[in-house]
């Protein structure tokens, strides 16, 4: 049976550090990091994670706003919010919550944003700076998988790691991470033939297509180590990963959990790179 990687544990301890960073730097310049999320809509999935990225900032100490917009907000109000939080003082971070509503677009919001406010790290000069490992703010869930790896000892070097999923969110930029620490990274899709032969051949699989249960034992090598970044509800309401954690448990050498496994990194490492942006301002 795999070791099962736990994601509440390891984000608790690296909010701890943050919080405790944050005292250091809010004694020392008089001020505290400060996150402003937009959202725009009533998609009750992005209200959740609304509502935990400000309880998350409570819990490390950061100030926080939380814009939440009506559906039927136009692009120029959008941009406004954003041109007045990119020259605010006391935000250092700025989130738009993804989907937005059809008629908006998304591309412009991340194109406006201040780099040096893109917690998110999508902003084309960011996504740059990733690929050519020169970076300040890293992608919140790759980054949160690479923060589970390293605080579970695993090593990624000369490893065979498969990335499954090619989103700008998460799949590129985790192949991107993954090769900067010196694994062979293979990435897959929708179109790749032979995917479960592929994935046995990985080491370190992350599997983020978002189909539940997808993956099987038969696709997994023995003793791989299992990244499930999938959230995937089923017809019961249950919440449930890519991963069909029952069946390949038992052949991983490590497993993330669904929840309980990359979730709850997602937000520690936008408080981390919200107090990255806040550090340098100063
Ligand atoms: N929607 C789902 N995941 C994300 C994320 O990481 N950032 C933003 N802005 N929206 C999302």
């Amino acid at each position: 049976m795999a070791n099962i990687i736990d994601g509440k544990a390891i984000s608790a301890a690296i909010r701890a550090e943050i919080k405790e960073s944050t005292e250091a730097f809010a004694k020392e310049y008089g001020f505290r990091p400060g996150l402003a999320v937009i959202i725009v809509g009533e998609d009750p999935a992005s209200q959740v994670y609304v509502r935990n990225k400000r309880r998350a900032c409570e819990e490390v100490g950061f100030y926080s706003e939380a814009y939440e917009l009506p559906a039927e907000t136009t692009q120029e109000e959008l941009n406004a919010l954003v041109d007045k939080l990119n020259a605010s003082d006391k935000i250092h971070g700025i989130l738009c919550q993804l989907p937005l509503p059809k008629h908006l677009d998304e591309n412009e919001v991340i194109m406006r944003i201040d780099p040096k406010k893109d917690v998110d790290a999508f902003h084309p000069t960011n996504v740059g700076k990733i690929m050519i490992g020169d970076y300040s703010f890293l992608p919140c869930t790759p980054a949160g998988v690479m923060a589970l790896l390293e605080r579970s000892g695993i090593e990624i070097s000369g490893k065979e790691c498969v990335v499954v999923g090619r989103s700008n969110i998460v799949g590129k930029p985790q192949a991107m991470l993954l090769l900067h620490s010196h694994g062979t990274v293979t990435v897959c899709h929708s179109r790749t033939k032979n995917l479960a032969e592929v994935c046995r051949r990985a080491d370190i699989l992350v599997a983020a297509i978002g189909k539940a249960d997808f993956f099987t034992a038969d696709m997994i090598k023995e003793g791989a180590v299992v990244i499930d970044v999938g959230m995937n509800r089923r017809a019961d309401g249950k919440l449930t990963g890519d991963v069909d954690f029952e069946s390949v448990a038992p052949k991983a050498s490590y497993i993330t959990p669904v929840p309980g496994g990359v979730g709850p990194m997602t937000i520690t490492m936008l408080m981390q790179n919200t107090l990255t942006a806040a550090k340098q301002s100063v």
